[in-house]
């Protein structure tokens, strides 16, 4: 009898100390929100310092906060990352200053540190190779392939083209719209799998909801013109099922190119290293990343420390740039390398080509003052102008990484970065943050070292 009371009383112990499952959370305003979150998920001792956490976060700009607010669902507060400044960027003979959304702390400085070495050195180079994007509707029917393709070609596509017009209007305008359709046999992947895929043009805009308006009606248009076709027979209908319209992030075929050269023996300031031991010891690192999956990994990472804090500070999705990104340095089978190297007839060539597709137009970029303010500072480049952009970015990223690899190491600059952090863990006062600045002016940070040192300072004053 008491052993059944202890282990129902230990239970509904148990049972309250467990967050429990919530239903409508979306419903309730932002307080009780965080009130049921406190409640259940920290102890009562945590909860005021949990709560003046998140309000410290909050804007108190009243329709700053609302905007921020409603970008997303259920939100409680804002989460902050810094956004900082790359300037001397010269690309195609222009100037810019990049603006730079990243919270890794060498970031920011190594694009600057490498924008100013191409400066004096002729700048980055762009070329935009092509800018199509695809999108796709997957469906499965047990029409032969054959039958299926005349009457795509007969009747389906202008029937596809026309049922968009409403929809592609505006970016027919602007100069956009659906450039092809082609109905593609998936089936000896998969049974009776086949695709109609479309190639798109949307201008200056990303243009998602674009591309999956129009392959929402292609899912429409093509069950209504099977279904209404006398050319199958009813079980040919019945077998026909849409499976899904959607956009594809792999974009192989919206590439832009940028690139930086020069003689070998311009290619001083690199710690000591002679210009030409230093081109080959980088020639090497490339062609490394470009054998080696463990490697070409971590530097298409570096390259995207550059890409994805321009991306995210123009408002553009990096989820998908970065998914797109990968997926194209595996495009041959192995994972590659993004970017290559050649030194040929004493030239040095350092290039990257990437598959960027992005937007200055809808989406965030017109909502958002941060968004707004990028742009802006970037002389309001068209679509092309930011892949052009992002791509110095990641090169000149990708650039300065090698570059620390081949000479003193990386952890020289990064725990340089790192100081900062490492101190503020330890509470150092501005003073104490100074003096450690000039301690580890000529040698590389290390965390043990700042413990015992300002142990030190801090029993001598
Ligand atoms: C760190 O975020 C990125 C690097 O590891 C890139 C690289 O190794 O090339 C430094």
């Amino acid at each position: 009898m008491l052993y059944s009371y202890l282990i129902s009383l230990f239970l509904v112990l148990i049972k309250k100390s467990m967050p429990q499952i919530i239903e409508g959370f979306s419903k309730l305003s932002k307080e009780a929100k965080i009130d049921w979150l406190l409640s259940e998920f920290f102890p009562a001792s945590e909860r005021n310092t949990s709560s003046q956490i998140l309000e410290k976060y909050l804007s108190s700009k009243e329709d700053l906060q609302k905007l921020h607010d409603e970008f997303s669902e259920n939100t409680i507060t804002n989460f902050f990352l810094p956004y900082g400044i790359a300037p001397n960027f010269l690309i195609n003979g222009k100037l810019y200053a990049l603006p730079m959304a990243v919270e890794e702390s060498s970031v920011v400085a190594a694009a600057s540190k490498a924008a100013k070495f191409w400066l004096k050195r002729g700048g980055f180079k762009t070329e935009i190779i092509n800018t199509k994007k695809l999108g796709h509707t997957h469906f499965v029917c047990t029409i032969d392939f054959l039958k299926l393709k005349e009457f795509f070609e007969s009747k389906l596509k202008t029937q596809l083209f026309n049922d968009t017009a409403d929809i592609t209007a505006n970016m027919r305008k602007r100069g956009g719209g659906i450039l092809s359709i082609t109905l593609r046999d998936k089936s000896h992947k998969l049974e009776n799998y086949y695709q109609l895929e479309a190639e798109f043009d949307t201008q200056d805009s990303m243009g998602a909801n674009f591309i999956n308006s129009c392959l929402e009606q292609f899912g429409k248009t093509l069950t209504r013109e099977i279904q209404n076709s006398e050319l199958f027979s009813q079980q040919e209908k019945d077998s026909l099922q849409v499976i899904m319209n959607i956009l594809s992030n792999y974009t192989p075929d919206c590439i832009v190119k940028a690139e930086v050269s020069c003689k070998v023996e311009d290619l001083q300031e690199n710690d000591g290293i002679e210009p030409d031991e230093f081109a080959r010891k980088f020639h090497q690192a490339v062609r490394i990343a470009e054998i080696e999956p463990y490697r070409a990994t971590t530097h298409n990472k570096g390259i995207m420390n550059g890409v994805d804090a321009v991306v995210i500070a123009t408002g553009n999705d990096f989820r998908a740039v970065e998914a797109c990104a990968h997926a194209y340095a595996g495009r041959d089978g192995v994972y590659s390398s993004l970017s290559h190297c050649t030194i040929s007839e004493g030239v040095f060539r350092f290039w990257i080509e990437i598959p960027l597709s992005v937007g200055v137009v809808g989406g965030l970029t017109g909502i958002h003052p941060l968004v707004k303010f990028s742009l802006a500072l970037l002389q309001n480049p068209s679509a092309k102008d930011l892949m052009a952009i992002l791509a110095v970015s990641g090169l000149a990223q990708n650039f300065a990484a090698i570059r620390s690899l081949v000479t003193t190491g990386i952890q020289r600059g990064h725990m340089k970065m790192h100081l900062f952090n490492i101190l503020q863990n330890l509470n150092a006062t501005e003073d104490e943050k100074q003096y450690f600045v000039e301690y580890f002016k000529d040698k590389t940070v290390r965390h043990h070292e700042v413990i015992l040192e300002l142990e030190r300072i801090r029993k001598n004053s």
